[in-house]
Protein backbone atom coordinates (compact mmCIF):
# COMPACT_ATOMS: atom_id res chain seq x y z
CA UNK A 1 0.00 0.00 0.00
CA UNK A 2 1.24 3.38 -1.04
CA UNK A 3 2.15 5.35 2.06
CA UNK A 4 0.87 8.26 0.43
CA UNK A 5 -1.46 10.54 2.19
CA UNK A 6 -3.39 13.31 0.50
CA UNK A 7 -5.39 15.91 1.22
CA UNK A 8 -7.57 18.21 -1.63
CA UNK A 9 -8.63 21.85 -0.32
CA UNK A 10 -11.90 22.88 -2.20
CA UNK A 11 -12.00 19.40 -3.44
CA UNK A 12 -16.30 19.82 -4.20
CA UNK A 13 -15.31 22.40 -6.72
CA UNK A 14 -14.89 22.46 -10.31
CA UNK A 15 -11.34 20.57 -10.52
CA UNK A 16 -11.83 19.44 -7.24
CA UNK A 17 -14.39 16.66 -8.46
CA UNK A 18 -12.43 15.81 -11.45
CA UNK A 19 -9.21 15.52 -9.13
CA UNK A 20 -10.51 13.34 -6.45
CA UNK A 21 -11.81 10.60 -8.80
CA UNK A 22 -8.29 10.60 -10.36
CA UNK A 23 -6.08 10.71 -7.45
CA UNK A 24 -8.07 7.73 -5.64
CA UNK A 25 -8.02 6.39 -9.13
CA UNK A 26 -4.44 6.26 -8.68
CA UNK A 27 -3.49 5.95 -5.59
CA UNK A 28 -6.52 4.39 -3.78
CA UNK A 29 -9.88 5.56 -1.68
CA UNK A 30 -7.62 5.13 1.81
CA UNK A 31 -4.97 7.87 0.63
CA UNK A 32 -7.08 10.70 0.08
CA UNK A 33 -8.59 12.90 2.26
CA UNK A 34 -11.04 15.66 0.79
CA UNK A 35 -12.07 19.23 2.58
CA UNK A 36 -13.97 21.85 1.42
CA UNK A 37 -16.28 24.80 3.45
CA UNK A 38 -19.11 22.50 2.20
CA UNK A 39 -20.14 18.84 3.39
CA UNK A 40 -19.58 15.85 1.97
CA UNK A 41 -21.40 14.86 -1.16
CA UNK A 42 -23.92 12.50 -0.79
CA UNK A 43 -23.31 8.62 -1.51
CA UNK A 44 -19.18 9.63 -0.96
CA UNK A 45 -17.50 7.17 1.20
CA UNK A 46 -13.89 9.12 1.30
CA UNK A 47 -13.41 10.45 4.07
CA UNK A 48 -14.43 14.44 3.71
CA UNK A 49 -13.77 17.28 6.46
CA UNK A 50 -15.74 20.45 6.75
CA UNK A 51 -12.74 22.72 6.78
CA UNK A 52 -11.72 26.84 6.28
CA UNK A 53 -8.63 26.57 4.53
CA UNK A 54 -8.03 30.09 6.08
CA UNK A 55 -8.23 28.52 9.52
CA UNK A 56 -4.20 27.73 10.20
CA UNK A 57 -4.63 25.46 13.48
CA UNK A 58 -7.25 23.58 12.04
CA UNK A 59 -5.41 22.69 8.74
CA UNK A 60 -2.50 22.27 10.98
CA UNK A 61 -4.76 19.65 13.04
CA UNK A 62 -5.80 17.56 9.97
CA UNK A 63 -2.27 17.37 8.50
CA UNK A 64 -0.71 16.39 11.87
CA UNK A 65 -3.51 13.83 12.47
CA UNK A 66 -3.77 12.07 8.68
CA UNK A 67 -0.02 12.41 8.77
CA UNK A 68 -0.56 14.27 5.27
CA UNK A 69 1.89 13.56 2.76
CA UNK A 70 0.98 15.96 -0.16
CA UNK A 71 -1.37 18.65 -0.25
CA UNK A 72 -3.30 19.33 -3.45
CA UNK A 73 -4.58 23.02 -2.63
CA UNK A 74 -7.93 24.31 -4.85
CA UNK A 75 -9.81 26.52 -2.22
CA UNK A 76 -9.51 29.68 -3.80
CA UNK A 77 -11.60 32.82 -5.70
CA UNK A 78 -12.19 33.10 -9.06
CA UNK A 79 -11.75 35.60 -11.50
CA UNK A 80 -15.16 37.54 -12.10
CA UNK A 81 -16.02 37.00 -8.28
CA UNK A 82 -12.67 38.21 -7.83
CA UNK A 83 -13.30 41.67 -8.71
CA UNK A 84 -16.74 41.80 -7.56
CA UNK A 85 -15.87 40.87 -4.04
CA UNK A 86 -11.80 42.09 -4.00
CA UNK A 87 -10.61 41.83 -0.60
CA UNK A 88 -12.33 38.82 0.01
CA UNK A 89 -10.63 37.57 -3.10
CA UNK A 90 -7.20 38.46 -1.88
CA UNK A 91 -7.61 37.26 1.26
CA UNK A 92 -8.86 33.97 0.12
CA UNK A 93 -6.10 33.31 -2.27
CA UNK A 94 -3.25 34.83 -0.60
CA UNK A 95 -3.76 33.90 3.29
CA UNK A 96 -4.85 29.98 1.94
CA UNK A 97 -2.11 29.99 0.48
CA UNK A 98 0.60 31.08 2.79
CA UNK A 99 -1.23 28.78 5.23
CA UNK A 100 -0.92 25.82 2.97
CA UNK A 101 3.14 26.41 2.59
CA UNK A 102 3.93 26.80 6.20
CA UNK A 103 2.12 23.96 7.25
CA UNK A 104 4.34 22.28 4.89
CA UNK A 105 7.22 23.73 5.73
CA UNK A 106 6.53 22.06 9.31
CA UNK A 107 5.46 18.64 8.31
CA UNK A 108 7.68 18.34 4.79
CA UNK A 109 4.60 18.28 2.86
CA UNK A 110 4.72 18.60 -1.20
CA UNK A 111 2.32 20.52 -2.64
CA UNK A 112 0.33 21.38 -5.77
CA UNK A 113 -1.39 25.18 -6.35
CA UNK A 114 -2.74 25.76 -9.46
CA UNK A 115 -1.88 29.38 -11.06
CA UNK A 116 -3.97 30.68 -14.18
CA UNK A 117 -3.49 32.42 -17.56
CA UNK A 118 -5.15 35.33 -15.15
CA UNK A 119 -1.01 35.47 -14.04
CA UNK A 120 -0.73 37.42 -17.44
CA UNK A 121 -2.12 41.09 -18.15
CA UNK A 122 -2.47 43.19 -21.40
CA UNK A 123 1.49 43.87 -21.90
CA UNK A 124 1.88 39.75 -21.84
CA UNK A 125 -0.51 39.54 -24.48
CA UNK A 126 2.30 39.51 -27.69
CA UNK A 127 1.59 36.53 -28.78
CA UNK A 128 1.83 33.51 -27.53
CA UNK A 129 2.73 34.06 -23.69
CA UNK A 130 5.62 32.23 -22.87
CA UNK A 131 6.91 30.79 -20.07
CA UNK A 132 9.23 33.91 -19.50
CA UNK A 133 6.43 36.57 -20.78
CA UNK A 134 6.29 39.77 -19.09
CA UNK A 135 3.26 39.42 -16.61
CA UNK A 136 0.99 42.23 -15.34
CA UNK A 137 -2.32 40.77 -13.98
CA UNK A 138 -4.95 43.77 -14.13
CA UNK A 139 -7.52 41.91 -11.72
CA UNK A 140 -7.43 41.01 -8.39
CA UNK A 141 -7.50 37.31 -9.39
CA UNK A 142 -4.21 37.66 -11.57
CA UNK A 143 -3.03 39.64 -9.09
CA UNK A 144 -3.04 36.94 -6.72
CA UNK A 145 -2.08 34.08 -8.92
CA UNK A 146 1.47 35.99 -9.54
CA UNK A 147 1.85 36.92 -5.91
CA UNK A 148 1.49 33.11 -5.12
CA UNK A 149 3.93 32.11 -8.34
CA UNK A 150 6.32 34.06 -6.38
CA UNK A 151 5.57 32.69 -2.96
CA UNK A 152 5.72 28.95 -4.33
CA UNK A 153 9.02 29.58 -5.53
CA UNK A 154 10.49 31.62 -2.57
CA UNK A 155 9.39 28.63 -0.43
CA UNK A 156 10.85 26.00 -2.40
CA UNK A 157 14.40 28.28 -2.41
CA UNK A 158 14.22 29.29 1.38
CA UNK A 159 12.85 26.17 2.73
CA UNK A 160 13.15 23.74 0.02
CA UNK A 161 9.23 22.74 -0.31
CA UNK A 162 8.77 21.12 -2.96
CA UNK A 163 5.78 23.22 -4.44
CA UNK A 164 4.70 22.71 -8.18
CA UNK A 165 2.33 24.57 -9.78
CA UNK A 166 0.64 25.26 -13.52
CA UNK A 167 -0.45 27.98 -15.22
CA UNK A 168 -3.98 26.37 -16.24
CA UNK A 169 -6.05 27.71 -19.32
CA UNK A 170 -9.79 28.18 -19.00
CA UNK A 171 -11.17 24.33 -17.71
CA UNK A 172 -14.19 22.93 -19.11
CA UNK A 173 -16.10 20.00 -17.55
CA UNK A 174 -19.55 18.70 -17.02
CA UNK A 175 -19.22 16.72 -13.24
CA UNK A 176 -19.17 20.21 -11.56
CA UNK A 177 -20.17 23.84 -12.49
CA UNK A 178 -17.26 26.29 -12.41
CA UNK A 179 -17.18 28.46 -9.67
CA UNK A 180 -17.11 31.88 -11.23
CA UNK A 181 -14.78 32.94 -13.50
CA UNK A 182 -14.97 34.66 -16.87
CA UNK A 183 -14.30 30.91 -19.31
CA UNK A 184 -17.54 29.96 -17.76
CA UNK A 185 -19.29 30.27 -20.39
CA UNK A 186 -17.33 27.56 -22.23
CA UNK A 187 -19.27 25.39 -19.70
CA UNK A 188 -22.60 27.11 -19.75
CA UNK A 189 -22.97 27.33 -23.30
CA UNK A 190 -23.37 23.23 -23.52
CA UNK A 191 -25.69 22.96 -20.83
CA UNK A 192 -27.99 25.69 -22.78
CA UNK A 193 -27.24 23.49 -26.40
CA UNK A 194 -28.39 19.51 -24.50
CA UNK A 195 -31.08 21.11 -23.11
CA UNK A 196 -32.25 23.17 -26.07
CA UNK A 197 -32.30 26.48 -24.10
CA UNK A 198 -31.26 29.92 -26.60
CA UNK A 199 -27.79 31.06 -25.03
CA UNK A 200 -26.70 34.67 -24.02
CA UNK A 201 -23.03 34.76 -23.92
CA UNK A 202 -21.55 37.28 -21.85
CA UNK A 203 -18.15 37.35 -24.12
CA UNK A 204 -18.11 39.25 -27.37
CA UNK A 205 -18.12 36.24 -30.32
CA UNK A 206 -14.46 37.02 -31.02
CA UNK A 207 -13.07 36.59 -27.33
CA UNK A 208 -10.05 34.43 -27.93
CA UNK A 209 -8.93 32.57 -24.95
CA UNK A 210 -6.98 29.27 -24.04
CA UNK A 211 -8.74 26.32 -23.31
CA UNK A 212 -8.41 22.67 -21.92
CA UNK A 213 -10.57 19.77 -21.45
CA UNK A 214 -10.51 18.86 -17.81
CA UNK A 215 -9.10 15.21 -18.32
CA UNK A 216 -5.94 16.88 -19.97
CA UNK A 217 -5.95 19.50 -17.12
CA UNK A 218 -6.06 16.26 -14.47
CA UNK A 219 -3.21 14.31 -16.15
CA UNK A 220 -1.25 17.32 -16.69
CA UNK A 221 -1.28 17.74 -12.32
CA UNK A 222 -1.00 14.08 -11.86
CA UNK A 223 2.24 14.44 -14.05
CA UNK A 224 3.89 16.84 -13.25
CA UNK A 225 2.95 15.89 -9.34
CA UNK A 226 4.64 12.22 -10.06
CA UNK A 227 7.45 14.27 -12.30
CA UNK A 228 11.93 13.83 -11.17
CA UNK A 229 12.11 16.80 -8.90
CA UNK A 230 15.70 17.34 -10.42
CA UNK A 231 13.47 17.57 -13.67
CA UNK A 232 11.63 20.72 -12.76
CA UNK A 233 13.38 24.09 -14.04
CA UNK A 234 10.46 26.16 -13.15
CA UNK A 235 8.85 26.25 -9.63
CA UNK A 236 6.86 29.50 -9.91
CA UNK A 237 4.68 27.54 -12.31
CA UNK A 238 4.59 26.20 -15.85
CA UNK A 239 2.59 27.59 -18.62
CA UNK A 240 0.21 24.60 -19.89
CA UNK A 241 -1.85 24.82 -22.96
CA UNK A 242 -3.81 22.73 -25.14
CA UNK A 243 -6.34 24.88 -27.32
CA UNK A 244 -7.59 28.72 -27.79
CA UNK A 245 -10.63 29.44 -29.35
CA UNK A 246 -13.81 32.28 -29.19
CA UNK A 247 -17.42 31.96 -28.53
CA UNK A 248 -18.05 32.18 -32.08
CA UNK A 249 -15.72 29.06 -32.91
CA UNK A 250 -17.12 27.07 -29.63
CA UNK A 251 -20.72 27.73 -30.84
CA UNK A 252 -20.51 26.76 -34.48
CA UNK A 253 -18.83 23.80 -32.93
CA UNK A 254 -21.12 22.42 -30.59
CA UNK A 255 -24.01 23.63 -33.68
CA UNK A 256 -22.41 20.72 -36.11
CA UNK A 257 -24.13 18.55 -33.54
CA UNK A 258 -27.14 20.33 -32.19
CA UNK A 259 -28.02 22.46 -35.31
CA UNK A 260 -30.71 24.20 -33.14
CA UNK A 261 -28.48 26.06 -30.83
CA UNK A 262 -29.49 29.76 -30.75
CA UNK A 263 -26.70 32.02 -29.19
CA UNK A 264 -26.58 36.14 -28.90
CA UNK A 265 -23.93 38.08 -27.20
CA UNK A 266 -24.03 40.34 -24.46
CA UNK A 267 -20.91 41.44 -22.84
CA UNK A 268 -20.58 41.96 -19.51
CA UNK A 269 -17.88 43.60 -17.08
CA UNK A 270 -16.16 39.96 -17.88
CA UNK A 271 -15.02 41.29 -21.45
CA UNK A 272 -12.81 43.59 -19.67
CA UNK A 273 -11.15 40.21 -17.67
CA UNK A 274 -11.09 38.21 -20.98
CA UNK A 275 -9.15 41.00 -22.87
CA UNK A 276 -6.51 41.35 -20.54
CA UNK A 277 -5.56 37.80 -20.78
CA UNK A 278 -3.20 36.39 -23.99
CA UNK A 279 -4.96 34.35 -26.80
CA UNK A 280 -2.34 31.46 -27.06
CA UNK A 281 0.31 29.95 -24.75
CA UNK A 282 3.00 28.32 -25.55
CA UNK A 283 4.21 25.59 -22.87
CA UNK A 284 7.83 24.28 -24.38
CA UNK A 285 8.57 24.07 -21.31
CA UNK A 286 6.29 22.07 -19.58
CA UNK A 287 6.96 19.74 -22.71
CA UNK A 288 10.81 19.75 -22.26
CA UNK A 289 11.32 19.48 -18.15
CA UNK A 290 8.17 16.83 -17.83
CA UNK A 291 7.10 15.41 -21.05
CA UNK A 292 3.64 17.00 -21.16
CA UNK A 293 1.25 17.06 -24.00
CA UNK A 294 -2.32 18.09 -24.39
CA UNK A 295 -4.77 15.32 -26.17
CA UNK A 296 -7.95 16.73 -26.45
CA UNK A 297 -8.72 19.58 -29.56
CA UNK A 298 -11.96 21.44 -30.26
CA UNK A 299 -13.43 18.65 -31.97
CA UNK A 300 -12.58 15.98 -29.68
CA UNK A 301 -14.00 18.30 -26.40
CA UNK A 302 -17.31 19.19 -27.98
CA UNK A 303 -17.75 15.55 -28.64
CA UNK A 304 -17.01 14.37 -25.15
CA UNK A 305 -18.81 17.76 -23.39
CA UNK A 306 -22.18 16.29 -25.50
CA UNK A 307 -21.48 13.16 -24.26
CA UNK A 308 -20.97 13.88 -20.53
CA UNK A 309 -23.73 16.66 -20.21
CA UNK A 310 -26.38 14.30 -21.62
CA UNK A 311 -25.61 11.61 -19.10
CA UNK A 312 -26.62 14.03 -16.43
CA UNK A 313 -29.96 15.47 -17.43
P1 LIG B 1 -14.25 26.31 -7.73
O1 LIG B 1 -14.75 27.67 -7.43
O2 LIG B 1 -15.04 25.44 -8.63
O3 LIG B 1 -14.00 25.50 -6.38
C1 LIG B 1 -13.41 26.10 -5.26
C2 LIG B 1 -13.85 25.33 -4.04
O4 LIG B 1 -13.23 25.96 -2.91
C3 LIG B 1 -15.37 25.36 -3.81
O5 LIG B 1 -15.87 24.04 -3.64
C4 LIG B 1 -15.53 26.18 -2.53
O6 LIG B 1 -16.58 25.73 -1.70
C5 LIG B 1 -14.18 25.98 -1.86
N1 LIG B 1 -13.83 27.07 -0.93
C6 LIG B 1 -14.05 28.39 -1.08
N2 LIG B 1 -13.60 29.05 0.01
C7 LIG B 1 -13.07 28.13 0.85
C8 LIG B 1 -12.47 28.18 2.12
N3 LIG B 1 -12.30 29.36 2.78
N4 LIG B 1 -12.05 27.04 2.70
C9 LIG B 1 -12.22 25.86 2.07
N5 LIG B 1 -12.81 25.73 0.86
C10 LIG B 1 -13.23 26.86 0.26
O7 LIG B 1 -12.76 26.48 -8.31
P2 LIG B 1 -11.98 25.55 -9.35
O8 LIG B 1 -12.37 25.97 -10.71
O9 LIG B 1 -12.10 24.15 -8.95
O10 LIG B 1 -10.50 26.09 -9.14
C11 LIG B 1 -9.60 25.49 -8.25
C12 LIG B 1 -8.26 26.21 -8.37
O11 LIG B 1 -7.81 26.13 -9.74
C13 LIG B 1 -8.29 27.70 -8.04
O12 LIG B 1 -7.07 28.07 -7.46
C14 LIG B 1 -8.41 28.35 -9.40
O13 LIG B 1 -7.88 29.65 -9.40
C15 LIG B 1 -7.55 27.44 -10.24
N6 LIG B 1 -7.86 27.53 -11.65
C16 LIG B 1 -9.08 27.15 -12.13
C17 LIG B 1 -9.35 27.26 -13.49
C18 LIG B 1 -10.69 26.85 -14.05
O14 LIG B 1 -10.95 27.12 -15.24
N7 LIG B 1 -11.55 26.19 -13.29
C19 LIG B 1 -8.39 27.79 -14.35
C20 LIG B 1 -7.18 28.20 -13.84
C21 LIG B 1 -6.91 28.05 -12.48
N1 LIG C 1 -11.18 29.86 -15.49
C1 LIG C 1 -10.54 30.81 -14.63
C2 LIG C 1 -11.34 32.05 -14.54
O1 LIG C 1 -12.00 32.37 -15.52
C3 LIG C 1 -9.17 31.14 -15.17
O2 LIG C 1 -8.25 31.04 -14.17
O3 LIG C 1 -11.31 32.71 -13.54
Amino acid sequence: MSSKKILVTGALGQIGTDLTEALVHRWGESQVITTDLKPQKINSSIIHKTLDVLDFQALRQIVEEHGITEIYHLAAALSAKGEQVPQWAWELNMKSLLNVLEISKVYGVRVFWPSSMAAFGPFSTIQPATQQSVMDPTTVYGISKLAGESWCAWYHRSHGIDVRSLRLPGLISWKTPPGGGTTDYAVDIFHAAVTLRPYTCFLSPNTRLPMMYMPDAIRAILELMEASSSSLTVRYSYNLTAMSFTPEELAEEIKKRIPSLSIRYEPDFRQTIADSWPREIEDSTAQKDWGWKSHYNLSSLVDEMIKGIKSIY
